[in-house]
């Protein structure tokens, strides 16, 4: 599975627990989908999931995970990546791009991936089989890439990882129907039925997709100017989302849930993004009763490892190395909101004892329930 910046891995669990303690979950929309991980899961679950996310490479991996049905799809995509394995490499723009002029993958690998990737465009294939295709590669060149999970800024003494060959492997698709958006989150929300939305919006100035261009670069395939040491698609410059936006994140909240059709929400937030929690509980009781569980975690990779240079020097100290996620529940009734705080508590619990810390317990997840409408 991709590095990806604020991706739900560990608590993944938790919110499939959570979202089947609501009285109805058959059909779920998350809005703002990612690495497509909660999506996933909660497919795995057996609910009918849609995922949305506004960048491409967002929604490919919501095509390959959540709307490709395996039984469909799996001998074929075997068959097809067991084939553009095969292709030899052969330097081309990505290479230039992003093993010479930049650092991200070492050049006889960025070969590979632009032989790979012509093959995959020359095909033609239906759309489903197309995404399988993409997320593989995509996941083969994040196993070998030379970054510290951003494609900001590279390594300058080449990661230990790098110097692998690039390996294609099957994605782990999922048997079932389910949707894929690339939707503007208030125009997905308004369009959208289902029982249960779950809302993870990028919580500070980090845009995704300057983060990750190159993905967005390699799954478009259309070549764009770049621009600075990273190489940049061009559109970097003035594609900005609301939720990076210290003054439009709260407008940009709003109008998410002003158009949200769904009866039950779910709501991620951390406690360092620019919707303070008692600002969040405000604008989340417009839409019923609200609770949130606390739980503790290891901040983002950048700042676990320190502040670099370029030369891949320690330069700078972090401040603090963990961080809190809340989980925000949001129901018409109470009950439901309680019922649901209770099914994450357990959920949470339960893991902090598995993994032997049982005497972190209480500081590892704590809730409140005490908001009225
Ligand atoms: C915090 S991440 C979601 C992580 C995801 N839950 C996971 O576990 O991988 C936020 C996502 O919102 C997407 N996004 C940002 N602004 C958006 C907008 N206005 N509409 C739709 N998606 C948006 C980003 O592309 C990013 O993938």
């Amino acid at each position: 599975m991709i590095k990806y910046i604020g991706s739900k891995r560990v608590l993944v669990p938790h919110i499939v627990r959570g979202v089947s303690a609501f009285p109805e979950s058959g059909r779920v929309l998350d809005l703002f989908s990612g690495t497509s991980r909660v999506a996933r899961g909660l497919k795995e679950s057996g609910r009918y999931v849609i995922a949305n996310d506004h960048l491409t490479y967002a929604a490919t991996l919501a095509r390959c995970y959540i709307q490709a049905d395996a039984t469909r799809w799996l001998e074929e995509s075997t068959r097809l990546i067991a084939e553009l394995a095969e292709t030899p490499g052969e330097p081309g723009y990505f290479t230039k791009a992003f093993c010479e002029d930049a650092r991200y993958l070492q050049p006889h690998n960025g070969a590979r991936v632009d032989a790979i990737r012509e093959e995959i465009a020359r095909r033609r294939l239906p759309p489903e089989l197309e995404a399988i295709a993409l997320v593989s590669l995509m996941e083969a060149a994040d196993r070998v890439d030379s970054t510290t999970g951003l494609q900001m800024a590279y390594l300058k003494r080449w990661a230990a990882r790098s110097f692998n060959d690039l390996e294609l492997r099957v994605p782990a698709i999922l048997p079932g129907p389910g949707e894929a958006l690339q939707l503007e989150a208030v125009d997905a929300a308004a369009q959208v039925d289902a029982d249960v939305a779950y809302i993870d919006p990028p919580y500070n100035q980090h845009s995704y997709m300057g983060n990750y261009h190159v993905w967005e670069s390699l799954v478009r395939w259309d070549k764009p100017a770049t621009y600075g040491i990273a190489n940049k698609r061009i559109q970097c410059k003035d594609y900005k989302s609301d939720f990076n936006s210290k003054r439009r994140i709260h407008a940009g909240l709003r109008a998410v849930l002003d158009a949200v059709r769904c009866k039950h929400l779910l709501v991620s937030f951390n406690n360092e993004g620019y919707v303070e929690r008692d600002d969040m509980i405000e604008v989340l009781s417009e839409k019923g009763h609200v609770g949130h569980v606390a739980v503790d975690f290891k901040r983002y990779v950048g700042a676990q490892i320190g502040i670099h240079n370029l030369d891949g020097e320690k330069v700078g100290e972090v401040s603090h190395l963990r961080n809190k996620e809340y989980l925000f529940v949001v129901s018409e009734r109470r009950e439901t909101v309680d019922a649901v705080l209770r099914a994450l508590e357990q959920s949470i619990g339960k893991a902090s004892l598995a993994s032997g810390a049982a005497e972190r317990k209480r500081e590892t997840h704590e809730s409140e329930r005490s908001l009225e409408r």
